[in-house]
């Protein structure tokens, strides 16, 4: 063959060959530096939006700091304090993003100083468009300029979101923050807030620590306003989603909504059980200076938090649906197990969980501790059960013996 012929074949080949992989966003940014491994069990913190929205400020965000520190949340493994929309307002002449003056008058990093103060850790929020979802200025374009400011301040985390992204491909555009992150100087969660959209499991365990499932949570056990969906709603979202969670890589069904006042102690005690099942992050959502008995008794579980934060990274997976009564199961580090029998009906109903749901035979003996009344059981074989409230749960933890 012509040398010359022979030249051309070869990047024909080779051309075929790119075409028929895959090539990743990151594969072709270069991601080089490898992904900081600080999130490797599902982070835990305290975000604005839920229950402040756009109304933020530094005031509020240091009694916020204040409360988590001294409420026992600091001590049940909640650490970031995240601001969410809203608290940037302009950028300068030389493109520096610049907090809103008014409400943020001392400054980003000295508000992180004092988060940092309290032995928490401090996050912030942009948008990978032009504009962020509440309109003041985002990313795009100042990636980097970006990140070593946040590095500068002081930031821990990052929500990034999607809004007025238009023809923008996800996977790019996450990871050039990644990238921009990575190379700022400090170790900085990257919390991926694209809703879904375009199959972030795919990509986003090699960009991100976490990324969104879905649309937003609203504060309802179920419905659907928008944008929005209720608690039950994102959890049936959920279901086919379990394999794609790992140390350091979680899937995101959003914040919590316990505390808001829009279900009732039950159903915050499901949505709380739930989210652990799933390994969600544990970003409460609420007004932590102003928490009632109830509100605090739920987020510092820490039978239901040990969970969530299982050393083994499993995400849960819904077992067994029987109408409205599910079984989800989480396997645990060590051979044991949590299950959560899940009533959804208006009814109180009677349900068992049988050993076979959790792969052991039946005459195999467990413990079994009930993760809300904190009872014990020993010595249980074949099942365990017990009346369900309506709307609510009956969570265990198994722990086969010798
Ligand atoms: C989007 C996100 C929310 C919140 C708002 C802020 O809707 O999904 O979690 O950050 O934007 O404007």
């Amino acid at each position: 063959m012509h040398p010359l012929i022979q030249r051309a074949a070869h990047l024909l080949a080779l051309v075929g060959v790119l075409a028929a992989a895959p090539v990743h966003a990151h594969e072709t940014l270069k991601l080089d530096a490898p992904k900081p491994n600080i999130a490797p069990t599902p982070p835990m913190g305290w975000n604005s939006w839920n229950k402040f929205a756009c109304n933020v400020s530094e005031k509020l965000i240091r009694e916020q700091a204040d409360a988590m520190a001294a409420s026992g949340m600091k001590d049940a493994g909640y650490r970031y304090i995240v601001i969410d929309d809203c608290w940037q307002k302009s950028r300068d002449a030389d493109g520096n993003i610049q907090a809103d003056p008014e409400r943020f008058p001392s400054g980003i990093k000295a508000l992180a100083d004092y988060v940092h103060g309290k032995g928490l850790k401090f996050g912030l929020y942009s948008d990978a468009g032009s504009l962020t979802c509440g309109g003041r200025p985002g990313s795009a374009g100042h990636e980097f300029q970006d990140a070593r400011q946040y590095a500068k301040w002081g930031v821990d985390y990052l929500k990034y979101d999607w809004c007025n992204t238009g023809t923008r491909n996800a996977e790019a555009a996450y990871t050039i923050m990644a990238k921009a992150l990575r190379e700022s100087g400090r170790d900085i969660v990257l919390s991926i807030c694209e809703w879904g959209t375009d199959h972030p499991e795919r990509w986003g365990p090699t960009v991100g620590h976490l990324w969104r499932t879905t649309g937003d949570i609203y504060d309802a056990w179920e419905g659907q306003k928008d944008w929005s969906s209720g608690m039950t709603n994102i959890l049936d979202m959920q279901v086919e989603r379990s394999a794609h969670a790992s140390p350091n890589a979680w899937n995101d069904p959003d914040m919590l909504e316990v505390g808001n006042g829009g279900m009732t102690t039950t159903e915050y005690e499901s949505h709380f059980s739930l989210w652990a099942m799933l390994a969600a992050p544990l970003i409460a959502g609420n007004d932590l200076s102003r928490m009632d008995a109830d509100t605090l008794r739920i987020l510092t579980n820490k039978d239901v938090i040990a969970v969530d934060q299982d050393p083994l990274g499993k995400q849960g997976t819904r077992k067994q649906k029987e109408g409205d009564l599910e079984i989800w199961v989480r396997p645990l580090q060590g051979g044991e197990f949590a299950a959560v029998l899940f009533n959804r009906g208006k009814t109180p109903a009677d349900m068992k969980l049988k050993w076979d749901r959790l792969g052991l035979p039946e005459d195999r003996k467990a413990d079994v501790k009930d993760l809300w009344s904190k009872k014990v059981t020993k010595g249980v074989h074949g099942s365990y059960g017990g009346k369900v409230a309506p709307h609510g749960v009956l969570m265990v933890r198994v722990t086969p013996t010798p």
